[in-house]
C-alpha cells in the first residue's frame, strides 16, 4: 500500500486530540511516545488481532514497561465479566494512575479498553489503535466507551476521550470482506446525516472502496473522521445533535440484541437500520422515494442487508427499541431523514405507523 498520511483534529479545547490516518503507522514509536506521560503501558487486544499486530506495537513501545492482555474475540464477549479481566492485568502488574492503555483492535476492543481506562483508579489515559474500517471511521473517535448488557446494547459505559487515534490503513488488508462492508455502513451514515457530497462520492466510488483502493480508503476514512469530529466537537456528551450519529442505530441495536450479539455484525444491523429509517421517513412523507431508492441501492452495492432479519417479528423489534439511550421520558426518539444529507432526531411520529412499517417487511 502506498504511504498516505493525514491528520484530523478533534477539537475539544484542552482535551483536543489528533487522528493519524495512514499506511504503516502502527510501528512508529514517535506517534505513541509524544502522547504517553508515565512509564507503564498496557496493550489491550484480542485473540484474532494480537497474533497479527501485537508484537509490532509492543516493539514500538519497548521504551516503556509494556504488558499486554488478550481478550476473547467477538461482540458476545463485550461483557462486564470479560471487561473485568483488564483490571486483573492492571492490578497484577501494579500499574499506577500514570499508566496508559493502548486499545489494539476493532470497536469491541476499543469500547472495552476505553471503558476500562475511564474506570481504573477513576480514569487513566488511553490511545486508540483501531484495526477495522468501522473502528477507524467511527468507534475510535469521540470517546464513547462501554459494554453490552443482555437486555440492551452498549447500556453500560462512559464518555472518555483518547489521547490520540492511530489508524493504520494497512491493517485493513487482513480484514475479511464481510467486516470491510460492515465498516462501509457507518461511512454511508455520514453522507446521509449531513454530507450529501460525500454520499454522491460514495455512489461513484463504492467499487474502489470495496476493492480496498488505498486512495479511496484513505479519503473515505479522513472524510468520515472529519464529519464525526465536527459533530463531537459541537456536542461531546450528546445533549443534542450528536444523536444524529445514531442514524439506523435504534433499529440496528434492536436487531443485534434480538438476534443475539454477534449473529449480525454491528455494521450490518446499522445498514438494515438505515434502510428502515429511510422507509419510515418516506412513510411519514418527509423524504421522497427517489432518495430512498438511492440509499437502498448504495447499501445493496456495499454487500450489506437492506431489510431486518425475517426471524425478528415487528412486535419484538418495537419492544427492543424501547430500550434505547435516545428514549426520553418514556418516548422513543428516532433519527429520520428529510432527504440525503438532511437528518433529524424526532419523537414526532405515530407508533402505529412505525409498527405498520416494520410489519411491511
Ligand atoms: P469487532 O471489534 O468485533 O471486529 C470485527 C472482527 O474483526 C473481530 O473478529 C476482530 O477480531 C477482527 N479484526 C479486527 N481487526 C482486524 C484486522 N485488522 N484483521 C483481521 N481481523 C480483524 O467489530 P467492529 O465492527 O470493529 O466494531 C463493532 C463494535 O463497535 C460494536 O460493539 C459497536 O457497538 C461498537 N461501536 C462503538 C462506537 C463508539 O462510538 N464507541 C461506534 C460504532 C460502533
Ligand atoms: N457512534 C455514535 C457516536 O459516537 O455518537
Amino acid at each position: 500500500m502506498q504511504r498516505i498520511t493525514k491528520t484530523v483534529e478533534v477539537d475539544l479545547g484542552d482535551r483536543s486530540y489528533p487522528i493519524h490516518i495512514g499506511a504503516g503507522l502502527l510501528d512508529d514509536p514517535e506517534l505513541y511516545t509524544r502522547h504517553i506521560c508515565g512509564r507503564q503501558v498496557l496493550v489491550v487486544s484480542n485473540e484474532v488481532v494480537a497474533p497479527l499486530y501485537l508484537e509490532r506495537v509492543t516493539t514500538a513501545l519497548s521504551g516503556f514497561q509494556c504488558e499486554a492482555v488478550v481478550l476473547p474475540d467477538g461482540e458476545k464477549f463485550k461483557t462486564l465479566e470479560v471487561w473485568q479481566g483488564v483490571f486483573d492485568a492492571l492490578l497484577r502488574h501494579r500499574f499506577s494512575r500514570q499508566c496508559t492503555i493502548v486499545a489494539l483492535g476493532g470497536g469491541v476492543v476499543g469500547d472495552m479498553a476505553g471503558f476500562a481506562a475511564a474506570s481504573y483508579q477513576r480514569g487513566i489515559n488511553f490511545i486508540q489503535v483501531p484495526t477495522t474500517l468501522l473502528a477507524q471511521v467511527d468507534s475510535s473517535v469521540g470517546g464513547k466507551t462501554g459494554v453490552n448488557h443482555p437486555l440492551g446494547k452498549n447500556m453500560i459505559g462512559a464518555f472518555h476521550q483518547p489521547l490520540c487515534v492511530i489508524a493504520d490503513t494497512e491493517t485493513l488488508n487482513t480484514l475479511d470482506d464481510r467486516q470491510l462492508s460492515a465498516g462501509v455502513a457507518e461511512v454511508i451514515k455520514y453522507g446521509l446525516i449531513n454530507d450529501p457530497e460525500f454520499f454522491a462520492w460514495l455512489e461513484d466510488n463504492i467499487s474502489l472502496l470495496l476493492a480496498r483502493d488505498p486512495e479511496a480508503l484513505a479519503f473515505a476514512i479522513e472524510r468520515s473522521c472529519i464529519d464525526k469530529a465536527n459533530v463531537v466537537a459541537a456536542d461531546e456528551l450528546e445533549v443534542g445533535q450528536r444523536a444524529l450519529l445514531n442514524l439506523g442505530h435504534t433499529f440496528g441495536h434492536a436487531i443485534e440484541t434480538g438476534m443475539g450479539y454477534g449473529e449480525w455484525l454491528h455494521g450490518e444491523a446499522v445498514a438494515a437500520g438505515i434502510c428502515m429509517a429511510a422507509r419510515f421517513s418516506v412513510v411519514q412523507g418527509w423524504m421522497n422515494s427517489k432518495d430512498e431508492r438511492r440509499i437502498i441501492d448504495l447499501v445493496d452495492r456495499s454487500q450489506l442487508p437492506t431489510k431486518p432479519p425475517g426471524a425478528l417479528q415487528a412486535e419484538k423489534i418495537m419492544e427492543l427499541m424501547a430500550v434505547d439511550k435516545k428514549v426520553l421520558d418514556g418516548r422513543l426518539r428516532l433519527v429520520l431523514l428529510q432527504g440525503i444529507g438532511k437528518s433529524v432526531v424526532t419523537d414526532r411520529f405515530d407508533l402505529g405507523q412505525l409498527r405498520n412499517t416494520l410489519n411491511s417487511y
